[in-house]
């Protein structure tokens, strides 16, 4: 009995005294899968792995992540494409696109609380999304639309913010106005042609046989086979391209301009003595985190203005062949991560 007594004392003793270092120690060392590079290259540098969980700092959130998006971007930052612009850091977690739960938040933040449903673009320096836990700054992530699951969510950060900031911020693209979106179909594609429509646009978009039924319930007007039909031929004196395809589709999209009107590329810079030949104008667009247009976008999301198109769901473990689909250049809609199932 005595002895007894004396080990629930020290159990007890031990309970109030060291439990909670175990605890602050286990939460200093927790991990988390995640898919991380040690070096650049091709898909096989992609390795799924335990790694530290990230902390988030006083301006930072923490997120539990759902879903993932998957981008042509990530596959282009594992080869090293970047290297130059300072994101050399290894181990490094790819991916720009998460939608998951608030985990915790650091003492600056005002706008989340822990179990708020977020959605963000994380941008390089932040770390990467292709992991159970990442960490954004509160300017990056806004509240996920109500009407999407998560794996939704994660499908639109990168592109839809590309697409918005493409013809709304650059493009001024105005109601009555005629847009040509090349690559209609892809991540980009289809959020540019429904913000188009939203804003009273008149839609040509391209896209192969087998993605023309996609363009026109997303809202096309004129949808073109590339493969059939040359879309010069049917797109003429345009306000606007969005040209996320390059090389000859950029060249050849010179002249389907009207006098004073624009070509926003997402893949090359337009050759500035072409732009002069045909009196217009031309910009190369780097996406941008910003959680302002994408609250916008969810608000167009859950009026449904917006459909999101999700084509498949790989786990974290098979991100190597998730990204090697989006390396096609053929994917219809968007390829999304799922991490965990959704909450309820
Ligand atoms: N600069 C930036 O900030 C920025 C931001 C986002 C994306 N991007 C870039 O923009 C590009 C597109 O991104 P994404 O996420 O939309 O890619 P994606 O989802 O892979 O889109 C590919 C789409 O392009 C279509 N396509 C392929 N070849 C075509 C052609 N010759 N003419 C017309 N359509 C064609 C495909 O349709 P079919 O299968 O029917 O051919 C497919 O649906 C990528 O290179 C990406 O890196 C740049």
């Amino acid at each position: 009995m005595q002895i007894a007594r004396k080990l629930t004392f020290i159990a007890a003793l031990a309970a109030a005294l060291f439990l909670p270092n175990f605890a602050a120690a286990e939460s200093a060392t927790s991990t988390m899968k995640a898919i991380v590079i040690h070096e650049y290259g091709g898909p096989e540098v992609l390795k799924y792995e335990d790694v530290p969980r990230p902390e988030p700092k006083a301006d930072q959130i923490l997120i539990r992540v759902i879903a993932a998006g998957v981008n042509p971007v990530d596959g282009m930052i594992r080869s090293g494409m970047f290297a130059k612009d300072g994101n050399g850091a290894f181990p490094m977690v790819l991916g720009g696109d998460i939608a998951g739960v608030v985990e915790r938040v650091g003492n600056k933040i005002t706008k989340f609380k822990a179990g708020d449903p977020v959605f963000a673009y994380i941008s390089l320096d932040s770390g990467g999304g292709y992991a159970q836990y990442a960490v954004v700054p509160e300017g990056d992530a806004a509240p996920k639309p109500k009407s999407l699951t998560y794996v939704e969510a994660g499908a639109v950060p990168i592109v839809a913010l590309t697409a918005w900031q493409a013809l709304i911020d650059t493009a001024k693209l105005n109601a009555g106005q005629t847009v040509l979106i090349h690559g209609g179909s892809g991540g980009v594609g289809s959020f540019a042609i429904q913000i188009a429509k939203a804003r009273g646009a008149k839609v040509v978009a391209t896209a192969s046989i087998a993605n023309q039924d996609l363009l026109k319930q997303l809202g096309t007007d004129v949808a073109v086979d590339y493969t059939k039909q040359k879309f010069e031929d049917v797109a003429k004196d345009v306000d606007v391209v969005l040209d996320s395809v390059g090389k000859d589709t950029l060249t050849r999209s010179y002249g389907v301009v009207k006098k004073g009107g624009i070509i926003v590329s997402l893949v090359a810079r337009p050759n500035q003595s072409d732009l002069e030949k045909h009196g217009i104008r031309g910009v190369a667009l780097s996406v941008e985190p910003n959680s302002g247009e994408l609250a916008q976008i969810g608000k167009l999301i859950d009026e449904k203005k917006i459909r999101v198109i999700v084509s498949q769901t790989f786990p974290l473990s098979e991100a190597k062949k998730a990204q090697e689909q989006v390396a096609s250049g053929h994917t219809r809609g968007k390829i999304v991560l799922k991490l965990a199932e959704e909450p309820k």
